[in-house]
């Protein structure tokens, strides 16, 4: 039996840090862990340009712990009148290491977003030109398409035929929930990977439904079905350089999310890699915790790997009830692996 294992410092490609005062709260448990973050733009108002990602991007170094090494890479908020040259411009100043689409109303903050990727298409054009990835919140947002379906419509009616229209595209599909989208991306002739949550390796819908409702577990896209979270945990621990670690930690506040109509969103970062090794050692895969945490991200991006290592050991981490205002996942449960 494995009892420590030793990896590359590992980087979060799907990230939540907020703003003010919550950001100030949040940030350090992910630089704990990881060295990079792609930090997602679904502010209020989104980061919809290069000037307004530089601004962010300082705040959040300023809200960082004194030598923590940490770097917020950014993304643009893809909206119908996102302006082509300076998210390209952006790209080339090394404000962007990406562009999000939010279809307009999939999830928080998302009223701005896309409404039809029609209204894209130059931007995308200019995105394939110079390489610039871009990273997909795939829900369809239809109100005639049951929840638990949307992403799988989504590949149908939007990935598909943008891969078949734009090859050159570089995309992430985001926080993947169902066995159709490992399969889409395993199989796709194109240069497209995913990432995925701690929580939707985890949990089935079930730990949101019963016994009661809880919304600690309620995220978007929403948890699916036993066999997709099977599949999940088969893409993740199975070797596939096109999937990798993204923790889509979402913090908000507590009433924030115990309420009649409570926010999507679940707080993992404090305890992500430990949540993730976890998985890879139920799996047996921990021979392939470093792939999926620290190399296939960098590769995927372009991005050189991490120089430093951290370690893991087998032993307690007992997850706080509350971190601050925030309910983290896990909470009041003990993960079975420690982080140095
Ligand atoms: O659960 C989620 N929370 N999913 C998202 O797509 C957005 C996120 C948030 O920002 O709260
Ligand atoms: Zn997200």
């Amino acid at each position: 039996m494995t009892d420590a294992i030793t990896i590359r410092r590992p980087d979060d490609w799907h990230l939540h840090l907020r703003d003010g005062e919550m950001l100030a709260k949040v940030v350090r448990h992910s630089a704990r862990q990881f060295a990079r973050a792609i930090v997602m733009p679904n502010l209020a108002p989104p980061v919809t340009t290069s000037d307004a990602a530089r601004a962010y991007r300082e705040r959040i170094i300023a809200a960082l712990p004194a030598a923590s090494g940490f770097t917020p890479l950014m993304t643009a908020y893809l909206t119908d009148d996102s302006d082509a040259g300076d998210i390209v411009a952006g790209a080339e100043a090394g404000v962007f290491t990406a562009a999000k689409l939010y279809p307009a109303g999939a999830t928080t903050n998302s009223a701005q977003g896309v409404t039809a990727i029609a209204n894209i298409r130059g931007v995308l054009e200019a995105m394939e030109k110079v390489g610039l990835p871009l990273l997909v919140h795939g829900e369809v947002t239809d109100a005639d398409i049951d929840i638990f379906d949307r992403e799988a419509v989504f590949i149908d009616r939007v990935l598909a035929p943008l891969l078949r229209d734009m090859p050159g595209l570089r995309i992430v599909f985001e926080h993947v929930t169902t066995a159709d989208a490992v399969a889409f991306v395993d199989s796709a002739d194109a240069d497209i990977a995913a990432t995925i949550t701690p929580h939707h390796l985890h949990i089935n819908r079930n730990a949101m439904l019963v016994g009661g409702i809880r919304p600690h577990a309620y995220c978007l896209p929403v948890a699916k079905r036993e066999t997709h979270r099977l599949a999940l945990r088969k893409a993740a621990t199975g070797g596939s350089p096109r999937f990798f670690l993204g923790t889509d930690s979402a913090p908000h506040e507590r009433a924030a999310k115990e309420s009649a109509c409570g926010c999507a969103g679940i707080f993992n970062a404090p305890f992500a890699i430990e949540s993730y090794a976890q998985v890879f050692d139920q799996e047996a895969a921990l021979d392939r915790f470093e792939a999926f945490a620290s190399l296939n991200g960098p590769a995927f991006y372009r991005l050189p790997v991490n120089e430093d290592r951290i370690t893991l050991r087998r032993g307690e981490t007992k997850v706080p009830d509350l971190i601050g205002d925030v309910v983290p996942f896990h909470a009041g449960d003990t993960l079975g692996w420690t982080l140095d």
